[in-house]
């Protein structure tokens, strides 16, 4: 089959295009032909080795897939049957013709979605449902979601409107728009956001980390809650009398089932910026490290 590797850590050019034998599912696992694989900035910090797994080189690239179940086990999806999954981190294996997941990883492709867009979703939306829930969200409270626009941020927002909940979302100008048209109650210029302790949050979601963790704790009511994803709490800058924690995603393909059913009854929208064919895998992930993408990105094989 034809699968994107790479065979050290590096930059984009690690990345190879080449022919590797078709994966083996194990017991419990389905084989999937991949029509599409989303692309996370987890992919090229795995490339980078900022994300390191104990398998041998050459290494599988990408956790998100959409496709079509090849071969099945007892009480799984059936053979012919469209469907969308996430990969266990932190071994890749994605962007290739044929992928193994477990069972309990995969749920029904969206009907609404083409396979592109289905692949955009696993692993950002799973985030997004898992941070939320990590916080206690519900109806009535403040959720401060930073980086709206984003693989992560774009889900998160709606999820938490979904909720009930009253949405604060920030973005660079250009996506203020974009925020609103997700439903977000305030969109926020990150470069001018006038965020302040005066009016707190219960809940900040931090997808970007550095100085948007630092500044979150501030912005948090006593008893609030900060959910970081991209690295751990900087303990340095802990306030007294907040909760906080990191999330790190876990496939879950019966929470993806739930966020499907959403996605077809048009609850939810899935943005994707762009979708390359496999041999630009490269290039998605230049694209993806300068931080910048609206919603998604997706590889079409
Ligand atoms: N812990 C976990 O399990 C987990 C899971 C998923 C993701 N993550 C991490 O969470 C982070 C976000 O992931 P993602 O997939 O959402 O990334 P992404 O899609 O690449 O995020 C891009 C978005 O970030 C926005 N942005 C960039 N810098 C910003 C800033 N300083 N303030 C506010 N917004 C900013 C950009 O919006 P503008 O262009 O409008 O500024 C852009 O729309 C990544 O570091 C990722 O590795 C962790």
């Amino acid at each position: 089959m034809r699968a994107v590797v790479f065979s050290r850590y590096g930059d984009e050019s690690v990345l190879e295009l080449t022919r590797r034998p078709s994966p083996e599912p194990a017991d419990g696992e389905i084989l999937i032909e991949v029509r599409a694989a989303g692309v996370n900035p987890v992919d090229w910090k795995h490339r980078e080795g900022a994300v390191r797994s104990d398998r041998p080189f050459p290494l599988g690239m990408g956790w998100d897939v959409a496709g079509v179940v090849r071969t099945t086990v007892p009480g799984g999806p059936a053979i012919g049957e469209a469907v969308y999954g996430m990969l266990p981190l932190p071994y890749g294996g994605a962007y290739q013709e044929l992928a193994v997941l477990p069972i309990s990883a995969v749920a029904p492709k969206p009907v609404r979605l083409s396979y592109a867009e289905a692949a955009a979703v696993p692993l950002a939306a799973l985030t997004a449902w898992q941070a939320l829930e990590a916080a206690g969200t519900k109806a009535g409270l403040r959720v401060l979601v930073h980086a709206g626009a984003g693989g992560v941020g774009h889900f998160a927002v709606q999820f938490a409107r979904h909720l009930g909940a009253h949405v604060t979302a920030t973005a660079s100008a250009r996506n203020l728009d974009f925020l609103r048209r997700l439903g977000v109650d305030e969109a926020v210029d990150r470069m001018h956001t006038g965020l302040s302790a005066a009016d707190p949050f219960d809940v900040v979601l931090d997808t970007v980390g550095g100085p948007v963790q630092q500044a979150s704790w501030r912005l948090l009511r006593p008893g609030g809650t900060l959910i970081t994803l991209p690295e751990p709490l900087d303990e340095a800058h802990r306030l007294p009398g907040i909760n906080a924690r990191r999330v790190i995603v876990t496939p879950d393909g019966e929470t993806l089932h739930r966020i499907g059913t959403l996605i077809d009854s048009g609850v939810v929208h899935v943005e994707v910026q762009a979708v390359l064919p496999l041999e630009e895998a490269a290039e998605a992930h230049r694209i993806s490290a300068e931080g910048r993408v609206r919603g998604k990105l997706a590889l079409s094989l």
